[in-house]
């Protein structure tokens, strides 16, 4: 069992490290070409280089400094600039030799600005077709059919990671290209209040200077998890029963004081500060889980799935949560000899009292010799768990 639970270690130490190594790095890749410079210069500044470096296949249809021209001549706001932008960094991998080799000659792919939540409906899909003469052309699907661009050249192509092409023009897109409003323009009540999440919105706005803290972040960087109203009226009974001081913490706890695209969360793991950190002496963190395509949220006390986008333009996210995120600090039940029940595990040679809660929480249950014993009857069962799913993952399952 032993060997088991090394393997296991072994493997997900492995799956973690190819997770957050995509080994490139956008900016530099365009450094080498000045041409590119004035491209270059808008993805770091819009902070969609950093979205490009974390994905794991990727296409990125640059212009060169002559074409950016007809889009800067509008003095447009750097917002409106990430929009139009990431509509030319396309969520799949396409070198030259796939480009000139579309299936049926015709595709459209999903663009980073479909994904953003910043399009509205379908648009922020990039038409790709073989035209005749061998040239690849592209389009914005919401362009009226029409395809404003061509293919030029590859400029670097990683085997399918990330894929940097040329196209002789930016993609004209009336969607990507109308104004963009500043985050501060944004009433985040109303955004909230039209998603679903009205009862929270509502109570940020009633409970002491909780909006007024979360309007404070929104031009320097926020991140809001904003739990839908059916999950919020099933907690409200708990809420009722805290203090005014417990119920601002409570709501502050669902911020954080920096920006995070959902490709940012997806690749996040690790402990965060919140709102409710700052300026208390408790800690209020929570962590992300690294689970892929799907975002969750463990707080110790319960785990949260992000289950939507309500906005997501930098410097500013609010998503969609399936649950209150309950902190340890408010809602950690003392810790009372915890009653005996029948063991339900697959271990049947061991004991039969097995810990209620909180396996996770090694750091601050006291090791006596008993509860090292289940600690370690617990592991293995972990590990048993562990491998055998990830075994079923490569199976495939
Ligand atoms: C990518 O390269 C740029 C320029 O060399 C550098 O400033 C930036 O920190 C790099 N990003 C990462 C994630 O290494
Ligand atoms: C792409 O655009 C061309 C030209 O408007 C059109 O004929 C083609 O059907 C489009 N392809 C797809 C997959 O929609
Ligand atoms: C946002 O909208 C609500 C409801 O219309 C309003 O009460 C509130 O004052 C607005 N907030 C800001 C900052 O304009
Ligand atoms: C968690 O909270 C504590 C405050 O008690 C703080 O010292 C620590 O840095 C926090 N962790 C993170 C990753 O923010």
């Amino acid at each position: 069992m032993r060997f088991f639970f090394a393997m296991a270690v072994l493997l997900l130490a492995a799956a973690a490290t190819t997770r957050v190594c995509q080994g490139y790095n956008i900016t530099q890749i365009l450094e080498k070409h000045p041409q590119f410079s004035t491209f270059n210069h808008y993805l770091s500044v819009t902070h969609l280089a950093e979205e490009i470096n974390r994905r794991r296949t990727i296409t990125v249809l640059a212009v060169d400094n002559a074409a950016m021209g007809p889009l800067l001549a509008k003095h447009p706001t750097i917002f409106t600039i990430k929009n139009v932008l990431s509509f030319h960094i396309l969520a799949d991998y396409f070198g030259s030799r796939r480009l000139h080799e579309i299936t049926h000659r015709s595709a459209l792919v999903a663009s980073l600005f479909q994904a953003t939540g910043a399009a509205p409906g379908t648009t922020g899909f990039v038409n790709i077709t073989n035209v005749r003469g061998g040239h690849v052309a592209f389009g914005a699907e919401d362009n009226g059919g029409v395809l404003n661009a061509r293919f030029v050249k590859a400029i670097k192509q990683l085997s399918y990671r990330i894929s940097v092409v040329q196209i002789s023009s930016l993609l004209h897109s009336p969607e990507a290209e109308a104004p963009a409003p500043a985050p501060a323009e944004y009433n985040i009540t109303i955004l909230m209040t039209k998603k679903g999440c009205k009862v929270f919105a509502n109570l940020a706005s009633n409970t002491g200077d909780v909006e007024k803290t979360f309007e404070s972040y929104m031009d320097s960087g926020f991140t809001l998890f904003c739990p839908i109203d059916q999950a919020m009226n099933k907690f409200m009974p708990k809420y009722h029963k805290l203090t005014a001081a417990a119920k601002s913490s409570l709501l502050l706890y669902h911020g954080l004081s920096e920006y995070n695209s959902m490709q940012m969360l997806k690749t996040t793991s690790g402990k965060v500060g919140t709102l409710a950190t700052i300026g208390k002496t408790k800690n209020y963190n929570f962590t992300f889980q690294d689970t892929g395509e799907l975002v969750t949220i463990d707080t110790r006390i319960n785990k949260v799935k992000v289950s939507g986008t309500v906005i997501d333009e930098q410097p500013l996210a609010i998503y969609t949560i399936d649950k209150v995120l309950e902190p340890n600090e408010l809602f950690k039940v003392p810790e009372i000899a915890p009653a005996p029940k029948a063991s339900t595990v697959l271990d049947s040679t061991s004991s039969d009292d097995e810990p209620s809660s909180d396996e996770e929480d090694d750091s601050d249950t006291d090791t006596t010799g008993a509860s090292s014993a289940l600690f370690a009857g617990g592991r293995w069962i972990i590990a048993v768990l562990v491998t055998s799913s990830v075994l079923a993952g490569f199976v495939g399952f």
